[in-house]
């Protein structure tokens, strides 16, 4: 392996700062809508970062679900080491990472959980083998191999028969308000092109960072 000599010259057109919508969730709907018309597997792909207790961080990727006005929402389960470390932390932060467009997109800010509700809805819209999935999985658990989650699968499937599956009580979904979101454009000689957004009263600050 020679990942010391390995170098990606981005020959990307770059970002310029007249270009760059008001707002950061329509500077959003428009890369993730280019990422996904140039075929990004996965474009709504983020790595979630938490921090634990002792203030260690945590990353891993999961599926943004939503991006509006009040931010990033996800589903996951709620007794997860994700859950746990935003449920004390309140906050986290994210990056997309579209790499056959040579960008990326930060965020971070406060994390709340979603309403019952809102996780309904979501639930209800998700094919029944993820329904069976989410009851069957005691997620970030140790276990003690593959047979015992089949087991587990195979309970909740003779439990819901082939009546609805309800959401759990311990799944649901987060939402990320973000306080700065900052997009990312690779260009020639490593000097890329990076713009933050900082919110600032009801409207936001849009900056130029150094590369
Ligand atoms: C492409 C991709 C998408 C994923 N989406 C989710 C998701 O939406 N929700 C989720 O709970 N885990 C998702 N995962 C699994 C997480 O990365 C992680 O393994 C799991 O949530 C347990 O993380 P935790 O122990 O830190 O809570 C995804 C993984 C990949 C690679």
């Amino acid at each position: 392996m020679t990942l010391r000599d390995r170098r990606v010259q981005y020959e990307t057109a770059g970002l310029d700062r007249a270009e760059m919508a008001e707002d950061p969730v329509q500077q959003f709907a428009a890369w993730y809508q280019q990422a996904a018309e140039a075929g990004v597997a996965e474009p709504n792909a983020f790595t979630l970062s938490t921090v634990d207790h002792r203030g260690v961080p945590n990353a891993r990727v999961v599926l943004a679900r939503g991006v509006d006005e009040r931010g990033v929402t996800f589903y996951t389960n709620y007794a997860s080491a994700k859950s746990r470390e935003v449920a004390a932390s309140t906050t986290a932060a994210g990056t997309f990472a579209w790499l056959d467009l040579h960008r990326q997109l930060r965020f971070r800010g406060d994390v709340v959980r979603l309403s019952t509700t809102e996780s309904d809805e979501y639930f209800a819209s998700r094919p029944r083998e993820s329904q069976l999935g989410a009851w069957a999985s005691p997620q970030s658990e140790v276990i003690n191999d593959r047979a015992e989650l089949e087991q587990r699968l195979a309970r909740v499937r003779d439990r819901f028969g082939d009546e609805p599956v309800p959401r759990p009580d311990g799944w649901g979904g987060w939402l990320i308000t973000p306080s700065e979101w900052e997009f990312w454009q690779g260009r020639p000689n490593r000097l890329h092109d990076r713009f933050r957004y900082t919110r600032s009263g009801s409207g936001w600050m849009l900056q130029r960072l150094a590369p």
